[in-house]
């Protein structure tokens, strides 16, 4: 049984905003503050009710602002704290939610913090990062090479996961405990009503073993963050690279207080190699079992579980599950079907709402991620150009980066000038204006599936009853509550006769334009839910 504050939590619907990419209102071809504001009315017409921004907080944004110099000031080229209050202000009049990016685990190298820690072993903010004399472990930073960087200054090494310019944070020490519980009081005194968590397990080190994982201080850290009175309302996302049930339960359950819920990625990684960029084919059914065992162990132990396939870090989703070349509207519908129906908070990426797949481009220029970079500079003499730009054009983080196109004009809609990285190379082919002309939408489509979540409980709360089998090309699942009770039909790549076990069934939606009622032959990737 979940308390009240679970429960709603469990009304959540979550879009996430990459700001430099979303929509420019200056002119200047960088996405801003004020292009969320402006958006706000479709937004709402979408059927979301919060919005998680990723970073714009001061940054030299070496990765688009992950790199933070201020927490508590806006970075310019995004607006000012002037925008984000009267974006608060703006959402929560229409009963939006807003969500923003905590980077607990670094800073930037031009924070405050680090530029005073490094000038000796002995100031205020020394022991504010991890400085050794020699590396510590075999640490390798998660973007290729050492973890380790040789300070000058202060003739030490300094740990950075990520890019040299981005040190963790010395969470040992209370005093930097305190500034971050500074940092989430700020802004939800301002009004923000909760946090996604920036690879928040990785705040607790243990170095005695070479391989990165949870130290042992995860929990009291997380839970002194989040579990004090100031911070209890809020909703939590953490972004958790972690496989165990256990840690799932321990970090997630509602009496511990630490985290609302979190990302787990199984599903995420099944179609790419573990870290790495490279294609394998996967097939809806294998998809299907992850969600069952993952909904299994949210019904088991009470979790919210984030129903999420698109985020700034992948490619898109349908662009590495079905055939998204022939079938788009009817794979895009699909997947959003099997994951949206399903108990656990939805969270949508930009432009994912109407169909964007990944982009293509025939050269290093056309991409900016710091990562990508990074990995065309290890490898290529390794792999070659052409095997590396292959490799990015199927996993960059770039993919899900490319400007929104919101309408086939130069610059899509985006901006009135070249943006900072090149348009999606798809643009009109797919855009929201092309999509929204077409008897096809996927925007409508997933409009009437969210109406459908929020005017029927038993999508938010209902007990899950699988009826199809593990051989099945097919999903087939109840949901029920009280006396209330759907049933959602999902087929996947082959046609296949799929009969239900009731004398009757009314259709609520479809993405086959042509069905009428339950009857039994279905298309590829053709989903129906029906009330019984
Ligand atoms: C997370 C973010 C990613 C960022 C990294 C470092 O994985 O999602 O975009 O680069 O953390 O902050
Ligand atoms: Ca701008």
């Amino acid at each position: 049984m979940f308390g009240k504050k679970y429960n709603d939590f469990l009304k959540l619907v979550v879009y996430q905003v990459y700001p430099r990419s979303f929509k420019d209102t200056n002119s200047d071809g960088i996405g801003d503050l004020r292009g969320i504001i402006e958006k706000l009315d479709y937004l709402k017409e979408l059927g979301i009710n919060a919005i998680w921004i990723c970073p714009c907080f001061k940054s030299p944004q070496v990765d688009n602002g992950y790199d933070i110099s201020d927490y508590c000031d806006i970075q310019p080229e995004l607006g000012n704290m002037d925008d984000i209050k009267e974006l608060i202000e703006k959402a929560h009049k229409l009963g939006i939610k807003i969500l923003m990016d905590l980077v607990a685990n670094h800073t930037s190298s031009e924070h405050k913090w680090f530029k005073e820690s490094k000038k000796s072993k002995d100031n205020p903010y020394s022991d504010y990062y991890y400085w050794f004399d020699e590396p510590q472990a075999t640490y390798g930073s998660i973007w290729g090479g050492s973890a380790w960087e040789f300070c000058e200054e202060r003739q030490q090494y300094y740990l950075h996961r990520y890019h040299t310019t981005m040190p963790d944070l010395n969470w040992t020490n209370p005093k930097v405990r305190k500034e971050i519980y500074d940092v989430v009081d700020f802004w939800s005194g301002l009004g923000v009503d909760g946090f996604r968590c920036d690879v928040i397990t990785e705040i607790s080190k243990d170095f005695s073993k070479n391989q990165m994982g949870m130290g042992p201080h995860i929990h009291e850290y997380i839970n002194g963050l989040f579990g004090r009175p100031e911070a209890e309302h809020l909703f939590t996302v953490g972004e958790c690279w972690v496989w165990s049930k256990e840690e799932y339960c321990k970090l997630t359950k509602e009496e511990r207080k630490e985290l609302s819920t979190m990302f787990q990625f199984e599903h995420i990684l099944f179609g790419k190699k573990k870290g790495g960029y490279m294609p394998e084919p996967q097939s809806l059914t294998a998809l299907r079992d992850i969600l069952i065992r993952w909904q299994e162990v949210s019904y088991e132990n009470d979790l919210l579980y984030p129903l999420f396939t698109d985020n700034h870090d992948q490619p898109s989703f349908i662009s590495r599950v079905g055939d998204y070349k022939n079938k788009r509207y009817e794979l895009a519908t699909c997947i959003a079907t099997m994951f949206y129906t399903l108990r656990g908070i939805p969270f949508l990426f930009q432009g994912q709402e109407f169909g964007t797949i990944s982009p293509h481009y025939d050269s290093i220029d056309d991409f900016r991620d710091v990562s990508a970079i990074n990995y065309y500079n290890y490898n290529k003499d390794e792999l070659g150009e052409k095997t590396i730009l292959e490799h990015l054009n199927f996993g960059s983080r770039d993919n899900a980066r490319r400007p929104v196109a919101w309408d086939d004009s130069e610059f899509n809609g985006f901006s009135d000038v070249a943006p900072w990285i090149p348009l999606n190379s798809n643009y009109k082919e797919i855009n929201l204006k092309k999509d929204r002309e077409s008897k096809k939408s996927i925007f409508e489509f997933y409009k009437s599936l969210l109406k459908l979540r929020k005017e029927n409980d038993e999508i938010i709360y209902g007990e899950l009853k699988v009826l199809s089998q593990p051989e099945d090309g097919y999903w087939l699942f109840e949901r029920e509550l009280g006396d209330k009770k759907i049933v959602v039909c999902c087929n996947f790549e082959n046609e296949n006769k799929i009969t239900l076990p009731y004398n009757s069934a009314n259709l609520l939606i479809t993405n086959n334009l042509e069905r009428k009622d339950a009857s039994c032959d279905y298309s590829a990737y053709e989903v129906a839910i029906y009330r019984i």
